[in-house]
């Protein structure tokens, strides 16, 4: 007898064990190799957390465990990618920049001799800080192979260091949203990874489920959503509106998280820390509240609050990353993630391979 019950989202479906992340949707709790993300956020960076989630999957003396090694190996990367920039360019005319991204992703050749991690992960940030640059009308900035990911990130972006705290509030945002569970383009990433496609492959799959509004496209809206709203008293009128036309509240909702995203306020917690960010910050606090009133009287019981995305965008928009660019550069510090569940995928992974239930018309008898 065929099973015929569909779950269309796949709610509560495990399909793996998984040492990376849990995500606990009910506490508000996240947990990354063993470590809260509170914790992991105040005292390990980018590189840090990429050695940590590679730890015991990435081949013997290639980053695993190995802070030093990650870094060492991402600039090498850095380097062997901004070869491939002036190709870049001539593929990528009109393209946004996750869609640049994409490109770039696939451009890379299977075979590669770089270890494929460090040349994803070192690839997106080289990749992105061309496209931004181009799009500006100036020349791509060389990497810096003595510097972190973030801080190459910003320079290459910028055209000069940026300062510490601007470097710092970088780096800890990568590191934040590195890994989270099963999401979408992470999932994505598994299915290609479990066909034996390849690292290369994988991560360009996750980086094109990444790219929906429903997921990493989130953060640029919640911007436009803030400039429709215009002034705090115009806030509630603003929502009810919304809601009488059916709109999605970008930076709210969440499929695991039934209660507020930790991430948040992890990042809540940076933008305070930059300068000259309080009246912005202040402005989106009263939105928030504002939204999740709404959300209390028009969707009543659904279990909606703040997700990751609300205060990502206030903090890219502070680091002056514009806002076309926050898709993409979600995708730099979710590599990392995605690279680990490739290499956990292949390691103790079958092919993913679900089944539809079959609706149509069919042979007569
Ligand atoms: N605004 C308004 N209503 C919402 C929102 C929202 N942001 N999110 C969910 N709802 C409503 C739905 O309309 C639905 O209402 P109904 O029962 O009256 O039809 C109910 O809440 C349940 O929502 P679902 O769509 O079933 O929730 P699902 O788990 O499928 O979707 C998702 C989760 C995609 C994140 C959704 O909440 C959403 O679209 N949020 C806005 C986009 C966003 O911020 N995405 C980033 C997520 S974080 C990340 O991926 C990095």
């Amino acid at each position: 007898m065929l099973q015929t019950r569909v779950n269309s989202g796949l709610d509560g479906v495990i399909v793996a064990d998984s040492v990376m992340s849990e995500v606990d949707g009910e506490a508000g709790r996240l947990i990354v190799r063993g470590r809260s993300i509170e914790e992991l956020a105040a005292t390990t960076g980018f590189e840090g957390v990429a050695a940590l989630l590679w730890e015991e999957f990435a081949p013997p003396g290639q980053g695993g465990g190995d802070e030093g090694a990650v870094r060492e190996g991402l600039a090498s990367a850095r380097v062997r990618a901004f070869a491939e920039v002036p190709k870049l360019f001539a593929a990528t005319k009109g393209l946004t920049p996750v869609e640049g991204l994409r490109v770039g992703l696939g451009m890379l050749a299977d075979t590669e001799l770089m270890p494929h991690h460090y040349l994803v992960c070192g690839a997106l940030p080289v990749f992105l800080a061309a496209l931004l640059r181009a799009s500006e009308g100036k020349s791509a900035l060389a990497p810096d192979p003595m510097l972190t990911t973030a801080q190459d990130l910003l320079r290459m972006i910028r055209g000069r260091r940026a300062d510490d705290v601007f470097e710092h509030a970088l780096d800890t945002y990568l590191a934040t949203i590195a890994d989270h569970g099963f999401n979408a383009s992470t999932f994505t990433a598994r299915v290609v990874a479990s066909t034996h496609a390849g690292l290369i492959s994988s991560v360009l799959a996750g980086l094109c489920a990444l790219k929906g509004p429903l997921h990493g496209g989130a953060p640029g809206p919640v911007l436009d959503m803030f400039d429709e709203i215009g002034s705090l008293n115009c806030a509630g009128a603003w929502f009810d509106d919304a809601f009488s036309k059916g709109t999605t509240l970008m930076g709210f909702g969440h499929r695991i998280y039934k209660v507020r995203d930790p991430r948040a306020d992890v990042l809540k917690n940076i933008v305070a820390t930059l300068p000259q960010t309080a009246g912005r910050l202040a402005f989106a606090v009263e939105v928030e509240k504002t939204a999740i009133a709404a959300l209390r009287r028009h969707k009543p019981g659904r279990r909606l609050d703040t997700n990751v995305e609300y205060y990502t965008a206030l903090l890219l928009e502070a680091l002056e990353v514009p806002r076309s660019a926050f898709t993409a550069l979600l995708a730099v510090g979710r590599a990392a993630g995605w690279c680990a569940h490739v290499f956990e995928q292949k390691k103790g992974g079958r092919i993913i391979r679900p089944q539809s239930n079959y609706i149509g018309t069919r042979p007569e008898a």
